[in-house]
């Protein structure tokens, strides 16, 4: 199938099979079956509600694509071997001159791995792996950065903006997958990036690039040239909601690692979460500033989310999540307010809404306090996203802070899990929490009672042990 302009656009399966018909084109066979573009959910009727991830609408009918060419590939070592005689070390890692995407990574780009970089359109993707790139091929690596969304020029004018590159960097502007395969294989390069998937496609596939079938298949090849090469291959998928362009959650389960770019678009920083990694953990972030240059890395995030916090303000709490092996500190903000109308208005940015709701209800249960004709708003600062349950207690004392209308003094900084019973509950990896808080000059940490015990080394932070909402509420 060729791309012209109008196919790549026009991509929904109806005119596919009319426009194949007036070229004189026939697919393999003239069947055609139904994917869900979110998650890659395969069906022979076109369906209203996807029940793989219960979205709706996001079927899309695709012509049935041939397999042939996967049959003939294979991974190496068809033989079997035993375990012990497999060399595997961990130094062969590369770094990616990032130590925060190295983190993610878990520990730096293992040779033969195939990484997804998903994340919003204009997030910063290409951005990212070009400085990659750069940082590789300054350290004598060959890279090989491959475009099918820009111009060799396009990725010239914002190579200039992030500095001077090595001649170690080759760029091409490609679409054919057989092509890159042929090169790839040919140039041997150390590191490949592909910008964007959903650009790419196989002649050999009868669905426009973008599709849920052209999406995947490209996936599986590229999957076999990073393992046969021993090649890393960095991927981007970019999330899309309208159209019919398949969404990377459709390849995940393909590939060795999945990274998501996040972040607001109008806040100037953003968040690279691993969701799924072959080898490594999943739980850790990497936090980058979007400046002028490029991304720059953000080494203290605890430093970056507090700086304009309001100093003695009622309704402001410090509060420590933790994000993998990382401690971060974020600024809870609520607002309590008598309501103008008979419903109560609740919102919650950044945080679950239930369980702010939830919280409410323990704070009127067992403090007394009637919040029932308040309006309340809950923000977490910054724009970050906590679901941990040890914000719980920083969540109820800036609703109580605000309630009351007395501040918490700044040099406070409060975590714990609450349970309906009003108790305050342990939570994990306490010390490490309230060494960072010690790190950036706190002065008081409010604490499950329980965690107390079990603190070493926390000379110089005033640890308040509290075992119910109530002792927390009298630190107000
Ligand atoms: P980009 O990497 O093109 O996003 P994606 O590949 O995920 O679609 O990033 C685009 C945005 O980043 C764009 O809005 C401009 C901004 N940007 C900067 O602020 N500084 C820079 O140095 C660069 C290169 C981009
Ligand atoms: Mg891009």
């Amino acid at each position: 199938m060729t791309t012209n302009g109008w196919h790549a656009g026009v991509s929904d399966g109806y005119k596919e099979k009319q426009y194949n018909r007036k070229c004189g084109y026939m697919a393999k066979s003239d069947k055609t079956v139904f994917f869900c573009k979110e998650c890659g959910y395969e069906s022979t009727k076109w369906l209203g509600q996807c029940p793989g991830c219960k979205e709706v609408g996001t079927f899309v009918e695709e012509p049935v694509g041939s397999s042939k060419k996967m049959m003939r590939r294979s991974l190496k070592n068809s033989e079997p071997v035993t375990i012990n005689k497999v060399t595997a070390r961990d130094e062969e890692r590369v770094s990616t001159g990032f130590s925060e995407l190295d983190r993610v990574l878990g520990g730096g780009v293992v040779p033969g791995g195939l990484i997804l970089v998903g994340g919003d359109p204009g997030i910063g993707k290409s951005t990212l792996l070009l400085q990659v790139c750069r940082n590789m091929s300054n350290s004598d690596k060959r890279v090989l950065y491959i475009s099918g969304e820009e111009s060799l020029k396009q990725i010239k004018l914002r190579a200039n903006r992030i500095g001077e590159f090595s001649d170690n960097l080759s760029l091409l502007a490609e679409t054919s997958l057989d092509a890159i395969e042929a090169v790839v294989t040919e140039s041997k390069p150390d590191v490949v990036v592909i910008d964007s998937i959903q650009t790419i496609f196989r002649e050999d596939i009868s669905s426009a690039p973008g599709s849920v079938s052209q999406v995947r298949e490209s996936t599986n090849t590229l999957m076999q040239v990073a393992k046969g090469n021993t090649i890393p291959i960095f991927i981007v998928g970019h999330v899309t909601k309208e159209g019919v362009v398949a969404g990377p959650r459709v390849l995940e389960h393909m590939v060795d690692t999945v990274l998501y770019f996040e972040g607001d678009r109008h806040a100037s920083y953003r968040i690279l979460r691993g969701v799924k990694n072959r080898f490594g953990s999943t739980n850790e972030i990497g936090v980058f500033e979007m400046r002028e240059d490029g991304l720059q890395q953000v080494l203290n995030p605890s430093e970056f989310m507090l700086t304009g916090r309001p100093l003695d303000a009622s309704g402001s709490v410090v509060a420590c999540l933790m994000e993998g092996t990382r401690p971060i500190l974020v600024e809870i903000q609520a607002l309590i307010n008598h309501t103008a109308f008979g419903m109560p208005r609740r919102t919650a940015v950044g945080t679950d809404y239930n369980r702010v709701n939830l919280l409410m209800a323990v704070i009127e249960k067992r403090l007394g306090i009637q919040m029932g004709d308040y309006d309340a708003y809950v923000n977490v600062a910054g724009g970050m996203k906590i679901n941990e349950p040890a914000m719980d207690l920083a969540l109820i004392m800036a609703l109580i802070s605000s309630y009351k209308n007395r501040p918490i003094t700044s040099d406070t900084i409060v975590f714990g899990e609450v349970g309906l019973a009003g108790e305050v509950r342990a939570v994990s990896q306490a010390e490490q929490r309230v060494i960072e808080a010690k790190k950036l000059g706190f002065q008081r940490c409010i604490l499950p009672e329980v965690s107390v015990k079990s603190l070493k080394r926390t000379e110089g932070i005033e640890l308040v042990g509290v075992s119910n909402i109530k002792q927390a509420g009298e630190q107000i």
